[in-house]
């Protein structure tokens, strides 16, 4: 394989204003001045996974304009094979972005060019599909698109999805999945308005396995993550505790670091563990890709915490 992970999906230029709140509906408040990062949850994935190491490419479309450069720029200082990068077709995707004191954020993304990556597009880049020993995914590309995706792995390529924004999806893109990374929120928009999920996050994932993934990932906050494969095993992954600035990207670093990780053999509870920890230095740093550890960066950070052995 030429690549560790293909990720296909979307680049935004992430515009972000920090708030003492945030505004109720008529109102104005006034945040801190604004800053542009690079970031868009595919974009996101690929400088995560290049950062700590891992051979990646993307598959996405940018526009021929600042933010789209601001976005190639990026993901060169990383690392990332930009050959899928499609420019043109409609401005860079924007994301607009509040963040609390707390570090939590709400976002609202305009999809410009991502929303013009079509299934054509996917097709055209087949060779990559056959190149790659992992693929991931997220929602913020057309849906057909990812349906496209899902036809082009090879046949033992592994399919990673995280459906971020959620939205109902097809059985034949669930099926694929190995494992579907959701969240709670994520969880119950998957699994449908009208469905029980069910009160655990073991409940959840049962019911999410039975729609078709071949495993699945429930990512609990400070809870840590459940990981459950179909065959009935269930392992909870402790969160590891730090001090939060910025939650923007750090789940985009998580799903990433555990593709890479699963594509190099670990089981999925060695993947997540180790994902986990990621996703913790992420939030440490403002932005999404600018805040992306080193794999020095992690280990560095698990030493770092009373009880933790290094890997
Ligand atoms: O997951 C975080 C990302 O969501 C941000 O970088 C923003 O661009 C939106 O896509
Ligand atoms: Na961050």
């Amino acid at each position: 394989y030429d690549y560790d992970l293909l990720v296909v999906g979307s680049a935004n230029a992430d515009l972000v204003t920090v708030v003492e709140r945030r505004p109720a509906a008529g109102e104005t408040v006034l945040g801190s001045d604004l800053v542009v990062h690079p970031g868009g949850k595919g974009a996101n994935q690929a400088v995560a996974a290049a950062r700590l190491g891992a051979r990646t490419a993307l598959l996405a479309r940018v526009g021929n304009d600042g933010h789209g450069r601001l976005l190639l720029d990026s993901m060169r200082d990383a690392g990332v094979d930009t050959v899928g990068v499609l420019v043109g077709g409609a401005p860079t995707g924007v994301a607009l972005i509040t963040v609390d004191p707390s570090g939590d954020n709400s976002i609202v993304v305009s999809p410009g060019a991502n929303g013009r990556l079509s299934p054509e597009d996917i097709r055209a880049a087949g060779s990559l599909f056959q190149a790659a020993r992992v693929v991931s995914a997220q929602l913020e590309i057309p849906l057909e698109s990812v349906v496209e995706v899902v036809r082009n792995l090879s046949p033992e390529g592994r399919f990673v999805l995280n459906p971020s924004p959620p939205r109902p999806l097809p059985r034949e893109v669930l099926a694929a999945c190995d494992p579907l990374i959701v969240n709670e929120h994520e969880a119950r928009v998957i699994a449908g308005a009208d469905a029980e999920l069910g009160d655990s996050p073991e409940d959840w994932a049962k019911t999410l396995l039975a729609l078709g993934p071949r495993s699945v990932v429930i990512t609990l906050g400070a809870e840590g993550a459940l990981i459950a494969v179909r065959a009935g095993e269930r392992v909870r992954v402790p969160s590891v505790p730090v001090e939060a600035v910025d939650t923007t990207g750090a789940g985009d670093a998580f799903t990433a670091a555990l593709a890479w990780r699963l594509g190099a053999g670990e089981s999925l509870a060695q993947a997540a563990g180790y994902a986990a920890r990621v996703g913790a230095a992420a939030v440490t740093r403002p932005g999404a890709q600018d805040s992306f550890p080193t794999s020095q960066e992690v280990e560095a950070l698990c030493c770092a915490l009373p009880g933790d052995t290094p890997r």
